[in-house]
């Protein structure tokens, strides 16, 4: 399918575990403001492993303005008017790394617990095996993004490697990055409804 195609889905509504919902939806240049609060509130521990720095202005004009589909899918969910978690699939310029895409979701702490993590991890293998991609991938750092290893197993995703030392934490210790991986040949996995 075609970007434009795969897309159409949204806007969606998706149900939280405690009944409150929000809306998902690709990321828009309107979204300056509340993109930049919305990672303000996220704790200075997890933005320090992310990959930009989040709360810096020109960082989330590059993010919000410079949206290229075909590199970086952004999706965000809504709350109340707040965006309250954000989730990209990324793509390699590299021809012959097209087939694989990397995921990343943060979500705000007060929305943590209540499966949205979840239901954005499986709109983003829904979003990989409609663009059909053959292999999902999460990046983390053990221990330190516990979660995240945990969400992506509950997810189907298996670790396929461990890079020793390859990151050090905000204290100081070096951590092993694991790389968590989902294959889409399987037919079975990924399939949402509405
Ligand atoms: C990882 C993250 C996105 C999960 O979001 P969430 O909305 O809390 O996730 P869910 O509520 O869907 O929970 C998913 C699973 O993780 C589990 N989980 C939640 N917090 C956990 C923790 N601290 N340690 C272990 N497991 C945890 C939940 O119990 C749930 O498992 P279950 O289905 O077996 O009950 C969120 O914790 C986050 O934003 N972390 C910081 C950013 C980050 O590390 N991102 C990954 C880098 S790409």
């Amino acid at each position: 399918m075609n970007l434009n195609t795969v897309l159409r889905r949204f806007p969606v509504r998706a149900t939280l575990n405690d009944e409150s919902s929000v809306v998902i939806r690709p990321l828009t240049p309107d979204d300056k403001i509340e993109l930049r609060r919305f990672f303000l509130r996220v704790p200075a521990e997890d933005r320090y492993y992310l990959n930009n720095n989040v709360t810096a202005p020109d960082v989330i004009r590059e993010f919000t303005d410079g949206i290229d589909m075909e590199r970086v899918v952004p999706l965000v969910a809504e709350s109340d008017g707040h965006i309250v978690a954000d989730a990209t699939l990324h793509r390699s310029r590299r021809a012959g790394r097209r087939h694989v895409g990397e995921l990343r979701i943060v979500v705000d702490p007060e929305f943590r617990g209540r499966a949205l993590g979840s239901r954005l991890t499986h709109e983003l293998i829904e979003l990989g095996r409609n663009l059909e991609l053959q292999r999902l991938v999460f990046e983390l750092v053990n221990l330190r993004e516990q979660a995240a290893i945990h969400t992506a197993s509950q997810a189907g995703f298996q670790e396929v490697a461990i890079l020793k030392d390859r990151v050090v934490d905000m204290y100081g210790s070096l951590q092993d990055l694991v790389i968590m991986e989902l294959s889409l040949d399987d037919p079975e996995i990924g399939h949402l409804e509405g």
